[in-house]
């Protein structure tokens, strides 16, 4: 009979961990029997999976007894301190937060380009940052052929890349300014309504945010090159769902914007939207709930002989957390890891 696993998503009622949910369910992801795990904050919640519905219980750490892969979107504090119990109970983390991202021992995937990294785990396998996985997509198929040198990456990136509160917090100031009534701010550091905010995450040294750094690091890690450059400034916008990027590549070898559209057409996970005459390019309010990265925008740059301009949006609850991590599931069932 074919394997089928017994399955616990830790963060289950949050952005990430409701869209892991459904994305096992559409994609019919062998599961045996599924636990929703989540703080104290959701005792009493019920979710539903398959059309039964399952108690939400409070994570502990004799939570993952007889569960062979967690699936952990509960923030990077909590995978750090869980991950040993997740461990002794041999069961598989693939995890969405930045806890495990940049350690040596554990692989970094993208199942559209570094799937045979999933060979090497070592019980846990990490999830990227959601911008890095949505800029890569697109972005290998053409280093494949072209070779790049250096990446320039500037975000727009959705209300809900910082979780369900604070696409909830979004959807409350436009209320509340449609009402007249005073604007509140907690979840990011200035009202987000009408305005950008280029600050996500922390400021580290150098000025880059944490944010930007991930973008970096894990742009070298996941294409194996320790040696392309790359730089990234990220931005919150007023959008609720799904990240946009404007990205410039510089390659090796000159590709025109006929052949990056031809390379993209049969790249796997991309779909390009590109007729500016007739108004067609990708937009995160219709590329919201789609699986797929979206490119459009393809152009020469006239300030670079090998230079390219592209703009990438694609779903970061999707393709940027949930799907990417049912995916490595797949392929860990695929080739039998667990
Ligand atoms: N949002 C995105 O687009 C995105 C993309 C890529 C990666 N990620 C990463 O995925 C993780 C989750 O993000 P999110 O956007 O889904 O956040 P979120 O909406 O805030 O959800 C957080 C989840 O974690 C649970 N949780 C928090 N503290 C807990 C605790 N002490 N014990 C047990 N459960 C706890 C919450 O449970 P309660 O409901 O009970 O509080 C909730 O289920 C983060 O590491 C984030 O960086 C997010």
């Amino acid at each position: 009979m074919a394997k089928e696993y017994n399955i616990a998503i830790m963060g289950a009622t949050g952005a990430v961990g409701e869209i892991m949910r459904d994305i096992l369910e559409e994609r019919n992801f062998p599961v045996k029997d599924i636990k929703f795990l989540a703080s104290e904050r959701s005792k009493g919640k019920k979710m539903k999976f398959k059309g039964r519905e399952f108690p939400v219980e409070v994570l502990t750490p004799e939570s993952f007894k007889g569960i062979d892969i967690v699936l952990a979107s509960a923030g990077a504090s909590i995978s750090k301190e869980y991950a040993k119990y997740i461990l002794n109970a041999k069961a598989l983390l693939i995890d969405n937060s930045s806890a495990f991202r940049m350690e040596q021992d554990v692989p970094l995937v993208v199942p559209e380009i570094n799937p045979e990294d999933c060979r090497w785990n070592k019980g846990i396998i990490a999830n990227p940052n959601c911008t890095t996985i949505i800029m890569l997509v697109p972005l290998k198929p053409i280093h494949d052929v072209a070779k790049i040198k250096r990446i320039i990456c500037s975000s727009y990136q959705a209300a809900s890349g910082a979780g369900a509160k604070a696409m909830a917090e979004l959807e409350q100031q436009a209320r509340d300014w449609a009402a007249g009534r005073e604007i509140k701010v907690e979840k990011f550091p200035y009202q987000l309504l009408f305005n950008l905010i280029p600050h996500i995450d922390v400021f580290m040294d150098g000025g880059y945010t944490k944010e930007e750094i991930k973008v970096i690091k894990e742009t070298q890690k996941i294409m194996h090159s320790s040696e392309m450059k790359v730089t990234a400034t990220t931005v919150r916008v007023p959008v609720l769902r799904a990240h946009s990027e404007s990205v410039n590549i510089e390659t090796e070898k000159k590709l025109t914007a006929d052949e990056v559209r031809k390379i993209l057409s049969n790249a796997p996970g991309v779909t390009v939207e590109d007729d500016p005459q007739n108004k067609k390019y990708p937009m995160p309010l219709f590329v919201s709930g789609k699986d797929n990265v979206y490119v459009g925008r393809i152009r020469e740059d006239s300030s670079c002989e090998k230079g390219i301009n592209l703009w990438i949006v694609g779903d970061q609850l999707r393709k940027g957390a949930a799907l990417n991590a049912v995916q490595i599931a797949e392929i860990v069932h695929k080739e039998g890891l667990k």
